[in-house]
């Protein structure tokens, strides 16, 4: 069932249990957060990390196992705290080290319900999130967010996060005939609301290939991304497609995923900027 947030919560836990992602998307951000660009056992060592658009929380292990020291979730679906609570505790993660609640973070209003501003301004060692961005649908809500999250980051803390990759708008085709052989979804249409680019996804049931439930994602350019984290506090610090953990095995996966986790046509991909001022409300 897709609820606030849009998508099919139950249907997610399902997909992320496919080891791609974790060695795709967790080990891309693990990567960029970690002081020395590692993803060894201590590459987050002590690190207060705030995972933004948790979802079911299947990254937060993945952090406390490279050492961070206390990992906070939100996510603005109910259905997405309760399976990501639930799946914490099914697998004996240290409740002690983690917390989840539910927060739109589109809105420092919102987090601070869950986070109190006289403790957790300022708080965190890092922030990190894999797809809220491209649920922001104007530039003031993406700006909403980035000030969002620079109030609860340490200055100098990094803030890193994947989204849909710029390039899909000028090549929609190749990335659609990419995505139409075993990804999980599928590239239905590139439209524009106004100035802004979207692009219709269908997330797929992988055994019969049968779409699950359709997403509008937001696709930022550079430029977008850039600017409004200059005006929101940020420096820009990298920009990249997904790097793929050299150890994973694709040898059940065709050439075509192969090549959108490994090539220049990754779907995600991962900016990484350095909080430098605290932004102006
Ligand atoms: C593609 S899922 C990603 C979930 C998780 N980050 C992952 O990669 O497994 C996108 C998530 O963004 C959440 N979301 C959408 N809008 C949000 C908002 N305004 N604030 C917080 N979470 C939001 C959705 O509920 C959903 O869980």
């Amino acid at each position: 069932m897709v609820s606030e947030g849009g998508f099919d919560a139950n249907y997610y836990v399902v997909l992320k249990s496919d080891p791609l992602f974790y060695n795709c998307h967790e080990y891309t951000i693990i990567k960029s957060l970690s002081n020395d660009g590692s993803y060894s056992g201590t590459a987050l060592d002590g690190m207060k990390i705030l995972n933004l658009a948790c979802g079911p929380a299947t990254e937060i292990p993945h952090f406390l196992e490279k050492g961070a020291s206390l990992v906070v979730g939100l996510d603005v679906d109910a259905n997405m705290v309760n399976n990501a609570k639930y799946y914490l505790s099914s697998i004996g993660s240290d409740s002690s080290k983690y917390s989840i609640y539910k927060a739109d973070c589109f809105s420092i209003d919102s987090i601070s319900q869950a986070l109190p501003l006289d403790i957790y301004s300022d708080y965190f060692d890092a922030v990190a999130d894999f797809w809220l961005i491209c649920n922001a649908s104007s530039i003031t809500q993406l700006e909403s967010g980035f000030k969002a999250t620079n109030k609860f980051l340490k200055i100098g803390g990094i803030y890193s996060f994947v989204t849909v990759n710029p390039k899909e708008i000028q090549e929609f085709s190749k990335f659609q005939e990419l995505m139409s052989v075993d990804w999980y979804t599928n590239l239905k249409r590139l439209f524009y609301d106004g100035e802004i680019a979207k692009i219709e996804y269908a997330f797929m049931d992988m055994k019969t290939r049968q779409e699950k439930f359709v997403f509008n994602a937001t696709v930022w350019t550079l430029d977008d991304v850039k600017n409004a984290l200059e005006r929101c506090g940020f420096e820009l610090v990298g920009a990249k497609g997904y790097e793929t953990n050299p150890n994973f095995d694709f040898s059940n996966k065709s050439q075509q995923s192969r090549e959108l986790m490994t090539g220049e046509y990754t779907p995600g991909f991962c900016f990484k900027a350095r909080k430098i001022a605290n932004a102006e409300n």
